[in-house]
């Protein structure tokens, strides 16, 4: 087998992209364990399962029990704020774009109310022409439109503003999903409702024991703003907001009110406590932000990432996933010497605008140290800072919006853990 010359792009045996296209990888031998067979077949035995038939279909489908048990991770439970906390995406077993509805994270601030679609309402009230009361089975007859869109908590990553040590990808960074969200736009019901000149604000609410509430501003609602009912094509899920929720496009997580009940146009904010106490941003001489919506352009690799183990020396396939509250992703660069060099990844999805893109690279580790990091631009050219970058600017007060690269350091044995550098 004549072995192919690998085109080395930058430091510490960054490949080019190409080598993922046309180029091929395999003929390396180190890939996978791929082999040739033998001309004549032999050493090829027919497994036990393609003897005989297997069970038939099933109501509601579940995946192998051979592949990897995916699960999402729940993190803090305070007995002082039942039903409170939130679960995390794990993102380093995930591939392509789209977060499957059982693992895509959730934040709750009282629990999941169990409601019942045919006693619930959505109620357009305030500074209107004509207050409105829907029934689900109102909504399901309007148009709906689909759109592939990430959701982020504004919390994501904040681990990282604290100095975290140590963590997987899923503990670090799982509060980002990507879903296709089919809804009404939330214009069609405010033009029906007709809304006053003077309102320049809408009060969202939920039906949750916390009765969430944010306040949107009235350009945006008019916008992009969705009233979701369904997720990835099936009814959005309990724990998800159904029977439906608001869903704010590339912005913070928790402004996307779930189990939606009350939309309330007012003149000004209405200073719920999710945006006067919570989901404000700390500066370090201690005045905070208010209503900072927009997510930043991010990126983070996510295979190899921490606490994984590489098996020693050879060629892996960086992947990982960026994304943009601005737009949609124009280029993710990566590094293998702790951003001393970079390389242009190759993007495997669609450049959509305010969701998950995939991006891939190959690297020939040499078994040395190594600190991996993904650096992303979006389509408004926005670029992904440092750490540094990012707690010079806002101090170490803040909880939220933290876009900051991501450095996995690979030590001699193989072993990826979160560092800083
Ligand atoms: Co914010």
């Amino acid at each position: 087998m004549t072995e192919k010359k690998l085109e080395q792009v930058a430091g510490n045996g960054l490949i080019n992209r190409r080598h993922l296209l046309g180029m091929g990888l395999t003929g390396m031998g180190a890939v996978a364990g791929s082999r040739v067979l033998a001309a004549d077949g032999s050493g090829f035995e027919i497994p036990q399962w393609s003897r005989q038939p297997g069970p038939g279909p099933s109501a509601y489908g579940a995946p192998s029990s051979h592949a990897i048990a995916l699960q999402r991770s729940s993190g803090f439970t305070n007995p002082l704020y039942p039903g409170g906390g939130a679960s995390r995406t794990p993102l380093q077993h995930l591939q392509g774009t789209i977060t499957p509805n059982s693992l895509h994270f959730e934040r709750h601030h009282a629990g999941i109310p169990d409601i019942d679609p045919a006693g619930h309402r959505l109620v357009i009230n305030g500074l209107v022409r004509q207050p409105l009361a829907f029934s689900y089975e109102d909504l399901l007859k309007y148009p709906m439109q689909s759109h592939v869109y990430f959701l982020e908590c504004s919390g994501n990553s904040g681990a990282l503003l604290r100095g975290a040590q140590g963590g997987d990808v899923q503990t670090l960074h799982g509060l980002v999903s990507c879903a296709e969200w089919t809804g009404i736009q939330l214009s069609t019901l405010l033009d029906e409702a007709g809304v006053s000149d003077e309102a320049r604000w809408v009060a969202a609410v939920g039906a949750d024991a916390a009765s969430m509430g944010r306040s949107l501003p009235l350009e945006k609602a008019m916008d992009d703003v969705l009233v979701a009912l369904f997720q990835n094509g099936e009814p959005v899920r309990p724990e998800q907001g159904y029977p439906m929720r608001l869903f704010c496009p590339g912005w913070e997580g928790n402004i996307s009110v779930k189990w939606l009940t009350q939309l309330k146009l007012t003149r000004a904010p209405a200073q719920f406590r999710d945006e006067t106490s919570k989901y404000t941003d700390t500066l370090g001489d201690r005045r905070s932000l208010q209503f900072t919506f927009p997510m930043d352009v991010k990126s983070l690799i996510t295979s190899p990432s921490g606490e994984m183990s590489l098996p020693g020396a050879g060629l892996y396939k960086l992947t990982g996933i960026a994304w943009s509250g601005a737009g949609s992703i124009a280029r993710v660069e990566v590094s293998a010497d702790g951003g001393r060099s970079w390389a242009d990844a190759l993007l495997e999805s669609e450049a959509r605008d305010k969701a998950l893109t995939r991006f891939s690279i190959p690297w020939q580790w040499d078994g040395g140290n190594a600190v991996l990091q993904s650096r992303a631009t979006d389509s408004a050219g926005s670029v992904q800072p440092t750490r540094d970058t990012v707690l010079t600017a806002r101090g170490t007060l803040a909880n939220y919006h933290n876009p900051c690269i991501q450095s996995w350091g690979v030590n001699s044995t193989g072993e990826v853990s979160n560092v800083y550098v």
